[in-house]
């Protein structure tokens, strides 16, 4: 009898315990990355774990890559374990992909794509048009305006229309303005439309009858901090939204510093939001070397300063509200293949990983910035 009065009761309570470790192992596992210690001071306190930025996240984690790096397996372990969507550092880039005007190249954007399809993670288009990556062939034949849209066309739906469904948004046009928020001269865009505005609305539109599920981007540097560019880009919004041509997102490049104001992107950035668009901070690295200098050295207060800005960055942007966080993508993975040692000081330490893959205080700085 009290055998039969137990047995039911004995399951039930061993149900509930279950039912309970189970939820809090899920609790603890997903969105905290940190066990902080108990009350139980006869047990030693737990390690702090730290939880990859991609598991910490409410939206996606991003990093620029190559095939080359991604055909080496710490690169490649860091890149899966780390984060959820892949940009092509280089190889979506038209220069790169369009070789003749009957010609395309997609190996590289095709290995990019599979990788990203079997680590399952999204893909983020970078970038259609780029006044720094067209042809060689392209300009040399100097096209007039009806050839040169006819061209373009023929591009985007070759390319978005390739990998429809696969890549799920696209940066179709990148830093048309200058710095005083004019439209750049330099670019053949604006060498050859009377108005490329209108021409670039047109390539919008060419991208969303493609692949009607992609998320299309405007992407350039410095809206947040540069308020002409900033009410440049909003006049463009608006007149997109008037005129009724598809635009998703902004992406703000944010290659940054240790010594930008902070107000000033808080500022900024909240200012970008007001367009009600998806942000993604598109292309993120934080400077340390001010002066360029030779002699610069990387020591434990500069790492903290530069933990410091990402943790600030990520905190700003968790500020904005839900619906608009689209992704945060860092322009590169390890310090040692920045595309800064080039173009800015080889005494650059601008990324979230060491030469040797282990995390930096940076890459706690932006985990702790995250929700
Ligand atoms: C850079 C890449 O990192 C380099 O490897 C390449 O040689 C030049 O372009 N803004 C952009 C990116 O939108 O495409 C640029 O990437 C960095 C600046």
């Amino acid at each position: 009898m009290q055998k039969l009065i137990f047995g039911p009761l004995k399951v039930k309570i061993l149900n509930l315990y279950f039912a309970v470790l189970i939820l809090s192992i899920i609790s603890c596992s997903k969105k905290n990355h940190a066990v902080t210690p108990g009350n139980n001071t006869q047990n030693p306190p737990p390690a702090v774990v730290s939880a990859p930025l991609k598991d910490k996240a409410l939206f996606e984690i991003g990093a620029a890559v190559t095939v080359a790096h991604l055909k080496e397996p710490d690169f490649a372990n860091t890149f899966k374990t780390n984060f959820n969507q892949l940009s092509a550092e280089y190889e979506m880039k038209m220069k790169q992909i369009w070789t003749s005007a009957t010609t395309y190249s997609f190996d590289g954007p095709d290995y990019l794509v599979n990788f990203a399809a079997q680590n399952s993670m999204k893909v983020h288009g970078h970038t259609l048009l780029w006044y720094k990556s067209f042809p060689d062939w392209f300009i040399n034949a100097a096209y007039d305006s009806l050839n040169f849209e006819n061209n373009v066309k023929a591009y985007i739906q070759t390319v978005v229309g390739r990998y429809k469904g696969k890549i799920r948004s696209w940066d179709v046009a990148n830093e048309i303005f200058a710095d005083d928020g004019s439209l750049r001269i330099d670019a053949s865009v604006y060498k050859t439309f009377k108005d490329p505005i209108g021409f670039y609305e047109r390539c919008f539109q060419y991208a969303r009858d493609t692949d009607p599920d992609a998320k299309l981007f405007y992407n350039d540097y410095d809206q947040v901090l540069n308020s002409a560019k900033r009410s440049s880009l909003k006049k463009m919004v608006e007149r997109f939204r008037k005129e009724g041509y598809p635009i998703d997102g902004i992406g703000d490049q944010f290659h940054t510093t240790v010594w930008t104001d902070k107000a000033t992107i808080n500022i900024g950035l909240t200012d970008l939001a007001s367009t009600g668009l998806l942000i993604h901070i598109s292309e993120l690295d934080i400077r340390v070397n001010q002066n360029k200098s030779d002699s610069y050295v990387f020591t434990d207060a500069e790492q903290q300063k530069q933990a410091n800005m990402y943790k600030a960055i990520v905190e700003m942007y968790e500020a904005l509200p839900q619906a608009q966080k689209f992704a945060i993508t860092v322009w590169g993975i390890t310090d040692k293949y920045s595309w800064l040692l080039s173009w800015w000081s080889p005494k650059e330490y601008p990324l979230l990983f060491n030469g040797d893959y282990s995390k930096k205080k940076a890459y706690e700085g932006f985990l702790s910035g995250l929700k």
